[in-house]
């Protein structure tokens, strides 16, 4: 049996997914949905990228192990992709891969082996010995990237630690190198011998360009004691395996490849499936382009078949959707108002496949109530309506008997389906043919001109117009066979896309078999039969109300800002415990240091039970990622806590803001040359002039935001007392300077 081997990137366990995730994992279930129908036999990887120090970071500041973080993640995210319709319950992936697997650990360590064990095309050792070169800072004890440092004080000198503020060291630290530089040549024939190894085609320009232009040896260790949540090199402990390294090779070792665990757990799925599809964002081409064809190489490893770059999700203003931009669009809200085969549908529809794409909430709403409730949605209703209405819903023939095909032509319809059917041939082949060079909004395209053209086939036969007149009764009964089965055709087409929607148009249809294992290639004109009864028509895709529904989903962003805000402070609930004290020192090892990267010995697999406040419906995604598994707010580090400027303000003038009952407006010296003005809901419980010549508790650094007209630039601090809340100012028993630092 032919078989189709599909991956997304495994994506970091640091953060929540946003839908830019959820796209890739859209395209390949499509992919693999197809492929099924095609009859291929399919395996289809997703998962998650679990060592490293960003990994250890997060972890540290939600006051988990590196270990439990990840689990919660993973817990999430198969939440969601599970309420996606992406998880195998729903036919979606066959493996949620995680790189703590221990069989990856195994397979990885072997991959390693191998590569050292063999030799570059120039005839040198494919791994050997070196220095890396960095900016580190003591305090924090890690390095610092290009993106994490401030620039230097004085031209020159070195850059700082935007944490502590000092300049950061420059240090060499001992490690393994993979020579890259080696692989220059073979890459290039590689791309120029299958020019199909990189799609698009400006993708694979793009790498052969890179690739030209001279190749770098790639640093693939890193020592222990700079990067501990990693895997341990072969043979020399004292050093963790780079992680796109280890990530990488997740590709062959979720196949069985380099660990015997695996091939007895799964079988030999790598002889079966490998070489597969990558399927990634153009964020992460000369990974999978460059490094890892490089890797397999000098591992002596098959090639993939292809590396499949997408373009991203922009916000409107045309920056990359991002977890720490705050600007993608959330997968709970996305769940919450929309049907999920209209979010299939419209990641497949809105974006040219390679190409950049700007996306709200909007234009998903107007995507679905065009083209799913008044298109697809209505030609389905309507339809099939007519068929109960005028034929006690049951299927009438296709054909008009010679001596009516007179009256048919009066009334503009031909006498046999020939042109209709030539037309959805025509669309079947588009369809297929678009999806096999990866063109799906195109192939959706041709979909959708077919809705169109069988609506206005209906519009002009006018079948409430044929119904009154008993001898055209076979002409309307042709109508509405021939409007039924091209449904068919597209429930079919469309499968992959909407899989429950096509399910419910073929439930609909009463037909009986499968769509999920009905070849779209292989659709023949003909095929529903007359005088089968028909299923009940249930609205697919009820038209959604856009004020109303925009006017929730903005209500929810901003929820969402204001937990995002909220998470920057110490948390309500205070802990006792280990995490809590290491984190309260800066450079202090987090209980992520002290524990050896090892392989998890049991439950690597299976996630902690998400948490109940977590669910998609009810907490908006950013809440939920400062919420330990138990639904108990977590700990936050000193680095988040030094984020919060608080600083002694004393206030000057109060007043309270006219048609509000809550608010008083202050002008508070903090120190600066001008007061500020600082807004604050406790007009119910203090009075004006109370407040004036008060020293309080002011966060400083507080982006400014207007509140009823006026401009709030910080907050004043206050214990919230008692169910009601009643505010109590933070104030000083001693005197302070305006403007001193709490620290
Ligand atoms: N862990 C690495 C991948 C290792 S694969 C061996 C990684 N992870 S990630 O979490 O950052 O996910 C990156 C992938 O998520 C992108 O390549 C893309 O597939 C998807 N997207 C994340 N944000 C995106 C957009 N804004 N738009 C489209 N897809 C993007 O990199």
């Amino acid at each position: 049996m032919k078989t189709f081997y599909v991956t997304t990137p495994i994506y970091y366990a640091n953060s929540l997914p946003h839908m830019g995730h959820l796209y890739t994992t859209v395209v390949a279930d499509f992919l693999t949905r197809y492929h099924r129908q095609r009859g291929f036999e399919t395996y289809f990887l997703t998962g998650t990228d679990e060592h490293g120090t960003n990994i250890e970071r997060a972890s540290a500041k939600a006051g988990r192990t590196p270990k439990e973080h990840v689990d919660y993640i993973v817990g999430e995210l198969k939440r969601m992709f599970g309420a996606f319709g992406l998880d195998a319950a729903h036919g979606g992936y066959d493996i949620f891969m995680r790189t703590t697997e221990p069989f990856h650990y195994e397979g990885a360590a072997e991959f390693w082996r191998r590569a050292a064990a063999r030799q570059t095309p120039k005839g040198r050792e494919n791994i050997y010995k070196g220095f890396y070169e960095g900016w580190f800072c003591a305090p924090c004890a890690t390095f610092k990237t290009e993106a994490e440092m401030l620039p230097p004080t004085e031209e020159g000198g070195p850059p700082l630690c935007p944490i502590h503020e000092r300049p950061l060291d420059k240090v060499s630290e001992e490690s393994y190198f993979f020579r890259l530089s080696d692989y220059e040549e073979a890459l290039l024939s590689l791309y120029e011998s299958r020019p199909d190894f990189v799609v698009p085609e400006v993708r694979r320009n793009e790498v052969a360009a890179l690739v030209r232009g001279g190749l770098e040896d790639v640093s693939i260790s890193r020592l222990k004691s700079s990067v501990s949540w990693a895997i341990p090199v072969p043979e020399d402990p004292r050093h963790t395996v780079y992680i796109w390294f280890d990530a990488l090779i997740n590709y062959i070792t979720a196949l069985g490849w380099g660990s015997e665990r695996r091939k007895a757990e799964a079988g030999d799925l790598f002889e079966k499936f490998w070489p597969g599809v990558h399927l990634i964002g153009k964020d992460i081409l000369r990974q999978h382009a460059v490094l890892w064809p490089a890797m397999l190489m000098a591992a002596g490893v098959e090639l993939p078949r292809a590396v499949v770059a997408h373009g991203l999700w922009l916000d409107q203003t045309g920056r990359k959707g991002s977890k720490t931009l705050g600007n993608a669009l959330e997968l709970p809200t996305l769940l919450r108002h929309f049907k999920v085969d209209a979010v299939r549908y419209f990641l497949l529809r809105e974006m040219s496949f390679g190409q950049d794409c700007k996306v709200d909430y909007e234009v998903i709403l107007e995507r679905s109530n065009s083209d799913l409730a008044s298109g697809l949605g209505n030609l389905v209703s309507r339809t099939l309506t007519m068929i109960h209405k005028y034929f006690g819903g049951r299927l009438p023939a296709d054909e008009i008997p010679e001596p009516r095909r007179l009256q048919a032509k009066r009334a503009g319809v031909d006498s046999d389906a020939q042109a209709l059917a030539s037309s959805v041939e025509l669309v079947r082949d588009q369809f297929v043919q678009n999806v096999e060079e990866y063109a799906f909004h195109r192939a959706l395209e041709a979909a959708w001109g077919m809705i169109a053209r069988v609506d206005k086939f209906i519009s002009d036969a006018k079948p409430w117009e044929l119904a009154r007149d008993e001898a055209q009764r076979e002409t309307l009964g042709a109508v509405l066979y021939r409007a039924a089965e091209t449904l068919r055709w597209l429930a079919v087409l469309l499968h992959p896309v909407m899989p429950e929607s096509t399910g419910a148009i073929w439930n609909q249809l009463g037909l009986e078999g499968d769509p999920r294992r009905t070849d779209p290639a292989e659709l023949k004109w003909g095929g529903l039969r007359a005088g089968a009864p028909v299923g009940e028509v249930a609205p697919l895709f009820p038209r959604i109300d856009k004020g109303k529904t925009m006017a929730e989903i903005e209500k929810e962003i901003a929820q969402r800002k204001e937990a995002e805000a909220q998470t920057a402070l110490p948390p309500s609930t205070t802990h006792s415990g280990a995490h809590a004290t290491q984190a309260a020192v800066p450079g202090a090892p987090t209980a992520a240091d002290t524990k050896p990267a090892q392989p998890p010995t049991q439950g690597a697999t299976e996630a902690v039970a998400p948490p109940a406040q977590a669910q998609a419906q009810a907490a908006p995604a950013a809440a939920q990622d400062t919420r330990a598994p138990d639904g108990v707010a977590t700990y936050i580090t000193i680095d988040d806590f030094v984020k919060v400027e608080l600083r002694v303000g004393e206030v000057l003038t109060a007043e309270r803001v006219p048609k509000s009952d809550k608010l008083l407006r202050f002008t508070v010296d903090v120190g600066e040359p001008e007061p500020r003005q600082i807004l604050a809901g406790i007009a119910e419980h203090y009075e004006p002039e109370q407040v004036i010549g008060r020293k309080l508790v002011i966060v400083s650094n507080l982006k400014p935001r207007k509140l009823r007209g006026f401009e709030s630039q910080g907050m004043v601090l206050a214990a919230s007392v008692g169910e009601e809340g009643r505010p109590v100012l933070a104030t000083f028993t001693e005197d302070v300077p305006n403007g001193t630092r709490l620290k």
